[in-house]
């Protein structure tokens, strides 16, 4: 069923941090889809997103305090399905959703070459809502590439573009 909230467009976050996985320390590269993210202030320039406490970019942002938001083509549809239905304590998104890590302009963070635009963000603030927390992030550097189509989620599989 749609949802009463109606239909937001759906990014990818990126991430890295270093984990202690078994006693080794390892750097993890991860992806999160969402759809719950917001620009929130001007001056500073402010993008905040909301991340759920279980997920393991929760874990990650709140360590390396910061992130990317990835704005997304339409015809990476499936990839972002992948990303918003698998763990990255268990996968490597990157390679089995085949995206392109590329590095960050401003940040020790990775980004994905297929995105239409990137907003990369330092955290400033975490808010605690409920089982989630807004990371508000200052943003550092933001570059749109193309006017490609983008992805848009109405609840459950239900994905959409404009006309
Ligand atoms: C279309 C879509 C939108 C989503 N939006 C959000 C979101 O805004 N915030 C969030 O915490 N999880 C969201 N999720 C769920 C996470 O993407 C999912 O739990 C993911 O597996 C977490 O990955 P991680 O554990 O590697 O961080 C969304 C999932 C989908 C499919």
């Amino acid at each position: 069923m749609a949802r009463v909230y109606g239909t937001m467009q759906t990014a990818l976050v990126t991430c890295r941090e270093e984990l202690e996985v078994f006693g080794k320390t390892t750097q993890i590269d991860n992806i999160i889809t969402v759809d719950w993210h917001m620009p929130c202030s001007f001056e500073p320039f402010l993008y905040a997103i909301c991340i759920g406490k279980t997920r393991a970019s929760y874990n990650l942002i709140k360590k390396s305090k910061c992130f990317v938001v990835n704005f997304i083509p339409f015809t990476l549809k499936d990839a972002a399905w992948f990303c918003g239905r698998h763990s990255g304590m268990h996968h490597d998104k990157f390679k089995e959703a085949k995206l392109t890590k590329i590095e960050s302009n401003h940040l020790d963070c990775p980004k994905i070459k297929e995105a239409i635009g990137y907003i990369e963000c330092n955290v400033i603030n975490e808010i605690e809502t409920g089982d989630h927390v807004i990371f508000v992030g200052e943003v550092t550097h933001q570059e749109l590439k193309s006017d490609e189509k983008r992805l848009f989620h109405n609840g459950e599989n239900l994905f959409m573009t404009t006309q």
